[in-house]
């Protein structure tokens, strides 16, 4: 059970300092870049995060919602993150850049909106070291939890399952003490949340809180 929380909630003009407060109970910071194209959202990029990219008291999680990720995705694994998750519905050729992002040293992650299926995903086989099911529409932090997503969650860790590598699930947006659960049950082992954890009183409680649930809920 990893707990990899967004910033994307958090006060993004004291972005390190944001980071700095949960670094001591997260697994990973999740970083999330939005190119107001893919989605109708603006958040921050490369050069924006690139020192905590380096930073290697911090493993960085980069959630990219971009277009044209074959360009962009391994630059982010080239300045030190540790994990880079690109849209497949963004993507030209999966298989290339998973296999980039790994020659950059990164995990490669890749990610479906709601709307999608996994199809491709599984057809990019062992080239996937994660399959994020987004649980929201991308663009967005304190949205509801879409429930039909759970069987794309089941799917998700058979395909997983069924790699000879450590391929984790990830799930995103929506996810708090009431939704983590049932997300945990359903096979995802790396939990995303964002409005939960910075719209709590004490954030750093409510990581340990909700990865306690979590692994009460192991699938
Ligand atoms: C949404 C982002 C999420 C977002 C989650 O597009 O990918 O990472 O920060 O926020 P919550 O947990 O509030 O749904
Ligand atoms: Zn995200």
């Amino acid at each position: 059970m990893l707990m990899t929380p967004s910033v994307l909630n958090a006060d993004l003009s004291r972005l390190r300092e944001e980071v700095e407060r949960i670094a001591a109970v997260s697994d990973l910071i999740h970083l999330d870049v939005m190119d107001g194209h893919f989605v109708p959202n603006l958040t921050f990029g490369l050069t924006v995060i690139e020192p905590l990219l380096r930073d290697e008291r911090f493993r960085s999680d980069c959630h990219l919602m971009i277009d044209d990720p074959d360009r962009w995705a391994p630059e982010y694994a080239r300045a030190g993150a540790y994990s880079v998750t690109f849209h497949i519905e963004a993507a030209r050729d999966g298989a290339k850049l998973c296999s980039d992002l790994r020659s950059h040293g990164a995990r490669a992650g890749v990610a479906v909106k709601p709307g999608s299926n996994l199809d491709e995903i599984a057809a990019l086989g062992d080239s996937v070291d994660m399959i994020l099911v987004m649980t929201v529409e991308p663009g967005f932090g304190g949205q509801a939890f879409l429930d039909d997503m759970l069987p794309k969650i089941r799917r998700a860790r058979e395909l997983a399952s069924r790699s000879d590598g450590d391929v984790w699930v990830q799930v995103d947006g929506g996810i708090g003490a009431e939704t983590i659960e049932r997300c945990a049950e359903a096979g995802a082992n790396v939990f995303v949340a964002g409005s939960a954890v910075f719209r709590s009183d004490d954030p750093r409680a409510t990581i340990e809180k909700l990865r306690a649930v979590a692994e009460r809920r192991q699938a």
